[in-house]
């Protein structure tokens, strides 16, 4: 095992921790807030893991000052975090609730006081109850147009980096497919609808970042390679679907490649209309291109079993988390791809992390052996992506803290720190120790 340190991964490289507005902030109902998607789905029946909701979180609204605190002593160059749209928006346009800017206006100050890159994420789900139809809606990607003015007229001149939208398939696929995301749709014709909208103010918001702004902008999609379950031409094809479906169908267009033709032929009649001007728009240059990695997939061919007619097998002794498989080679293919396939210029690791079932020990500690290896053998695989030119120049571990984890509640816990529920207590836990150490080395 190398002891890692910043030498490893050369001068420029930051590192962050990353967060989202619903997943830690609470205060759901205060100082003007709007209501979230979130909110509502939170309310629906069987949604969430023991009817789990975000409305007091990890109640960082109130704690901002001291979570600042928490990761300047981690020793973090960087953190990224999410605008809860219906805070700045109640209504999703329109009026300004001023003290909801105001607060993230504090938090940028702040992290800018003592060191840290503030680097935001403009959407991260929470998309304002009140914008009739959600992402159904042609109306909200001008809605998201103009939040993301507002938010960049105020903070324009002290964020570090942009990214418009946070794993756009979870957004579309488990929200308007799947149904397990709010607003909990399925079909898979409003999914791509949906995911055509998100991509669509993707390309409008670059568009305003880049009159208003000098800072890099980027997206953070979510990346999982996908494996032939074997090598007969059939589980290739099915790993190709999923692929599709998955990796390819929001970094290609964003890059100006299009839909990926097969999966517009697989979908069929599903598929919106998409204009030749639509795709300009959602084309935008990027300075920056933020990947989400968590794991792996392995499929096989699966005639009828689904729309994409294949099912995802285990290969291999892999460990892991309390939800995944640990597979770290994963991410060093996948960097490898998104350099060498398509060419990006600058990648960031926006999420990479684990939940494991931590116990706070007598000692007061929570001994997360397992994150910290998890970490340990990601960030080699960074170390050897920049070795072989791979230009990667940011690493944010999943999550500063445990917090809402969306339709699994408060079970899963991802962060580096612990955070007790009840009280709101936040304990280091071994792995903010580890990151500690190798910020400083
Ligand atoms: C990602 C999400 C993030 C968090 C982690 C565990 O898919 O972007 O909000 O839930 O998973």
């Amino acid at each position: 095992m190398t002891q890692l340190n910043r030498g490893l991964f050369g001068e420029d490289f930051k590192f962050g921790v990353a967060t989202s507005s619903y997943q830690i902030e609470g205060a759901t109902e205060q100082d003007g807030r709007g209501a979230s998607i979130w909110d509502t789905f939170c309310k629906s029946a069987g949604a969430i893991k023991h009817g789990h909701s975000g409305d007091i979180a990890c109640d960082h609204y109130h704690r901002m000052t001291d979570d600042v605190d928490l990761m300047k002593w981690i020793g973090v160059d960087a953190y990224r975090f999410s605008i809860a749209w219906p805070r700045v928006l109640p209504h999703g346009r329109g009026a300004i609730n001023e003290k909801g800017l105001d607060f993230y206006e504090r938090l940028v100050d702040r992290l800018l006081a003592k060191g840290i890159d503030p680097c935001v994420t403009r959407y991260h789900w929470d998309l304002p109850e009140a914008l009739p139809n959600g992402w159904l809606e042609r109306d909200t990607v001008l809605a998201f147009a103009d939040y993301t003015e507002v938010v960049a007229r105020r903070l324009g001149d002290r964020v570090a980096t942009w990214f418009t939208h946070n794993e756009p398939w979870c957004q579309a696929f488990l929200g308007y497919q799947i149904g397990m995301f709010a607003p909990g749709r399925k079909a898979i014709s409003e999914a791509l609808l949906c995911a055509h909208h998100l991509l669509l103010s993707h390309g409008l918001a670059v568009n305003v970042l880049r009159a208003l702004v000098k800072a890099p902008v980027g997206i953070a999609p979510n990346f999982m390679p996908v494996y032939p379950a074997s090598d007969s031409v059939q589980d290739i094809a099915a790993a190709r679907r999923q692929d599709g479906y998955f990796n390819r169908w929001f970094i290609e267009p964003a890059l100006g490649l299009g839909y990926p033709p097969d999966m517009v032929e697989l979908y069929g009649s599903a598929m919106p209309v998409v204009s030749a001007e639509d795709l300009r728009t959602i084309a935008q240059p990027l300075d920056v291109v933020g990947v989400n990695y968590y794991e792996r997939m392995v499929v096989a061919d699966a005639p009828g079993n689904g729309l994409l007619q294949c099912r995802s097998v285990t290969e291999g002794n892999h460990p892991r988390t309390k939800d995944r498989e640990i597979y770290p080679h994963g991410l060093l293919e996948q960097l490898r791809r998104l350099h060498r396939e398509y060419g990006l210029e600058r990648i960031v690791i926006t999420e990479n992390g684990a939940a494991f079932a931590d116990e706070l020990t007598e000692d007061g500690r929570i001994h997360d052996a397992g994150r910290v290896a998890f970490l340990q053998a990601h960030l080699e695989r960074v170390v050897e992506a920049r070795a072989e030119g791979i230009p990667v120049s940011g690493y944010f571990a999943w999550s500063l803290m445990d917090n809402f984890e969306w339709s699994e509640g408060y079970t899963l816990r991802y962060g580096l720190v612990h955070v007790d529920f009840d009280s709101q207590k936040r304990t280091p836990k071994d792995s903010a120790l580890f990151y500690r150490e190798l910020t400083r080395r």
